[in-house]
């Protein structure tokens, strides 16, 4: 069975990230065609990238990178919570992601968006980069408003049809996260 990640894309203090991603495995976890963890840059303390290599040579010389490393690797696929800042993915996310290269090589991906527009525009910028990273994003994707899942702006209470969504978009990761392997095996 392919294993997923489900990637907290904010480190900031008092993050709606953590409540979504915890969301998404409690969905996630009640199906049997994959299995799933989540996974918080936040425990790797990464500062701003400090490896003096480029990633696609793959010589780490942290051991922060080493075990985000050894993290990311063992997955097949992700699904990046990611919020929206300025119309972006955060900084800690695109930082986190900026440390590896071959690790995310031929694996899918697909992506929670939060923000006043559902994170679309911040899911637009990750798409750019999976593009980058040899990584097969897939079309159906979670879009969160914080007018309408998220209680004056800040507690989350995701609307009922959401849930289709994020079942939606796991369909697609997990078709294209297994049939990647045999690429990944080569
Ligand atoms: C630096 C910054 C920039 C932001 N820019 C946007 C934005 O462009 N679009 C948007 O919808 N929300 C924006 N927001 C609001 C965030 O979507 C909101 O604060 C959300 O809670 C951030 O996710 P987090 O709590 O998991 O870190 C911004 C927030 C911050 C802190």
């Amino acid at each position: 069975m392919i294993k997923i990640a489900i990637i907290v894309g904010s480190t900031r203090p008092g993050r709606k990230a953590e409540a979504v991603a915890k969301w998404v495995y409690e969905i996630a976890k009640k199906r049997s065609d994959a299995v799933f963890e989540v996974v918080d840059i936040e425990d790797f303390n990464l500062p701003l990238l400090d490896e003096p290599v480029p990633p696609s040579l793959a010589q780490y010389s942290q051991p922060h990178t080493k075990a985000w490393s050894a993290k990311i690797a063992a997955f097949d696929a992700y699904v990046f919570v990611t919020p929206e800042y300025n119309h972006g993915t955060s900084g800690a996310l695109k930082n986190a992601i900026d440390f590896l290269y071959h690790e995310w090589n031929n694996k899918a991906a697909g992506f929670v968006g939060y923000g006043s527009a559902g994170g679309t525009r911040a899911v637009e910028n990750l798409r750019l980069i999976m593009g980058e990273l040899q990584v097969a994003d897939v079309r159906a994707q979670v879009a969160l408003s914080l007018f309408t899942d998220f209680e004056n702006f800040t507690t989350f209470k995701p609307a009922a049809l959401h849930e289709k969504s994020v079942n939606a978009m796991l369909d697609q990761v997990i078709a294209w996260g297994g049939a990647l392997k045999a690429l990944r095996n080569k």
